[in-house]
């Protein structure tokens, strides 16, 4: 069976960390999402945090009202952002953990702790008709239990494999976290930590049918400019899934 098509959701919050470092008013994630979208991504991903340091309210507000595709917002579950997330309804949530002194997420969320506020946030989001996804480490358990608790979609951790990709244990747990995630009706994405040099085996694998890549994009965009960027990104993740295996 040929392999579904997987979409690529660019994360644009390094233009607004780009912008931050100034304080000013460029980059503008805002446009560079539309140019993303120009040159293909199928949706966009971005990361209100708490403290604030990438991307801002008015940068989220801009975002929501402007694509074309589809806006994947993630945060972390807390009512400030239920309340964001109720009045902006974007497409898509990502629920990540967050900690202040992070350099960026750093883990999957602990789908174990404190399933009861999970599953009501999961519950509040649906209510405003907002599709959910829960980011979480490739584990078996935590597949299963983010299906008990009602999430739409898994998004898998892939930072250990890419932090060392020629181990073959972290792609197995991802080959494997996917295959159950799929098996038990979650649609599956990924990401975290993937560039065009470590995404063909993620790309290649087929239950995974949507990759969020933000900083290896955008870096790369500082040199050739974001279409090149993320025609470089795309040419990478579909011969990968062309390749036999
Ligand atoms: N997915 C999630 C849930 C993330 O938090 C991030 C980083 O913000 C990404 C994907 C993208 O990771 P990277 O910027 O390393 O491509």
């Amino acid at each position: 069976m040929p392999a579904t098509h997987q979409r690529l959701y660019i994360n644009v919050d390094h233009v607004a960390t780009l912008r931050q470092a100034r304080r000013t008013d460029e980059p503008d994630p805002v446009a560079a999402a539309a140019l993303c979208e120009d040159a293909g991504a199928e949706g966009i991903t971005a990361h209100l945090r708490e403290d604030r340091r990438h991307m801002q309210d008015d940068d989220i507000i801009g975002i929501a009202s402007s694509v074309r595709t589809v806006f994947n917002l993630e945060m972390a579950l807390t009512e400030e952002m239920l309340s964001i997330a109720e009045r902006l309804k974007p497409y898509q949530i990502t629920l990540v953990p967050e900690r202040r002194e992070e350099v960026t997420t750093e883990g999957g969320l602990d789908v174990a702790r404190e399933p009861g506020k999970l599953a009501n946030g999961l519950a509040r989001l649906k209510r405003a008709g907002v599709r959910t996804s829960l980011f979480i480490d490739p584990d078996a358990e935590a597949v299963q239990r983010s299906r008990d608790l009602g999430a739409d979609a898994i998004e898998l951790h892939t930072g250990t494999y890419a932090h060392d990709p020629s181990n073959a244990r972290s792609l197995r747990a991802l080959i494997d976290a996917a295959e159950l995630g799929r098996s038990l009706g979650l649609t599956v994405h990924a990401g975290h930590g993937l560039t065009v040099r470590n995404v063909a085996p993620v790309a290649a694998i087929a239950a995974i049918e949507e990759l969020n890549i933000g900083h290896s994009i955008v870096s790369r965009a500082v040199f050739v400019g974001l279409p090149q960027a993320i025609a470089e990104m795309r040419e990478a993740m579909v011969s990968a899934r062309r390749a036999p295996r």
